[in-house]
């Protein structure tokens, strides 16, 4: 670990990124990646801390990703100061931070896809329908280039952790894909990049979100009924002003639909919107 008196070293290139974790790799370091679009909250510096805890170098990658938003998303708009995140990261020992340009990733003539399925059906799919794709496009490219032992992800991208885990298996990439609870704040918001976009009133609302899945998940474990839990929740949001996209209970593992609720692992989630921001948010049952 850098011992945080020094800058990360920022990496641009794909040759560059490979090149070091190859030098620390032949010096028997563990190498540890935590992927970022940058706009860095606590919640990526836990994941950080994390990182550092279990291995001996970390890489913190910097990119916003275009495949992954839709031309009606955010891109343009999407929160960047890489020198700030670069600092913040300098407090923690990062050694490196690996943010190439999009044509260092997507060179001219790009063309081709990793394609998921399974835990990519449904959920942030139906009103998302490129995002995991892009996603574990990009992903892919990140593990290609910093071959990381261990990735670490925030839980709270729930559905996007399984995905990546998946593809990580199918693909025989030789990374452990480690999930890290999702940090909130003191009142229950789960940390996000887009939280920035709430207004002070929405602010104020948004803790609801987290609120409904509590009220959900005690009432699901009481052994209530699944579907009126899922229904009461809805209500609740939408009497405080969400337009809520879902909210389900699946298999914690796989994503699947829930045949047994007393038989299997599960995990609650929901996605809606809040004034022009869209919010997501899960926890486990
Ligand atoms: O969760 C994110 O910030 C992004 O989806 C990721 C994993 C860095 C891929 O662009």
């Amino acid at each position: 670990m850098n011992d945080g008196n020094d800058l990360p070293e920022r990496i641009r290139t794909v040759a560059g990124m490979q090149a070091r974790t190859a030098a620390w790799r032949g010096a028997g370091a563990q190498v540890a990646l935590v992927p970022t679009m940058g706009a860095l909250h606590d919640g990526h510096l836990q994941l950080v801390r994390a990182a550092a805890a279990v291995a001996d170098r970390v890489i913190v990658s910097i990119f916003v990703n275009p495949a992954q938003f839709a031309p009606t998303e955010d891109f343009a708009a999407y929160p960047r100061d890489e020198a700030a995140d670069v600092a913040r990261l300098a407090a923690l020992g990062v050694d490196a931070v690996f943010a190439p340009a999009v044509a260092e990733i997507y060179p001219d003539g790009f063309a081709t896809r990793v394609a998921v399925d399974g835990p990519a059906l449904g959920l942030e799919s139906d009103a998302r329908p490129h995002f995991f794709g892009g996603v574990a496009t990009v992903v892919a490219k990140l593990f290609i280039a910093c071959a990381p032992d261990v990735a670490i992800f925030g839980e709270k991208d729930y559905q996007q952790l399984l995905v990546i885990r998946r593809m990580a298996a199918d693909l025989g990439l030789p990374v452990a894909v480690v999930g890290h609870p999702t940090i909130r704040s003191a009142d229950g918001l789960a940390l996000s990049s887009r939280n920035a976009y709430l207004s002070p009133g929405e602010r104020t609302t948004a803790p609801r979100l987290h609120a409904a899945l509590q009220s959900a998940a005690d009432a699901i474990r009481a052994g209530g009924d699944v579907a009126a839990a899922l229904a009461a929740a809805t209500s609740e949001l939408e009497a405080s002003g969400f337009a809520v996209d879902y909210v389900a209970l699946r298999n914690a593992e796989t994503l699947a639909v829930v045949a047994d609720p007393r038989n299997e692992p599960l995990r609650l989630l929901v996605a809606a919107r809040l004034g022009r921001t869209r919010l997501i948010d899960n926890i486990p049952v």
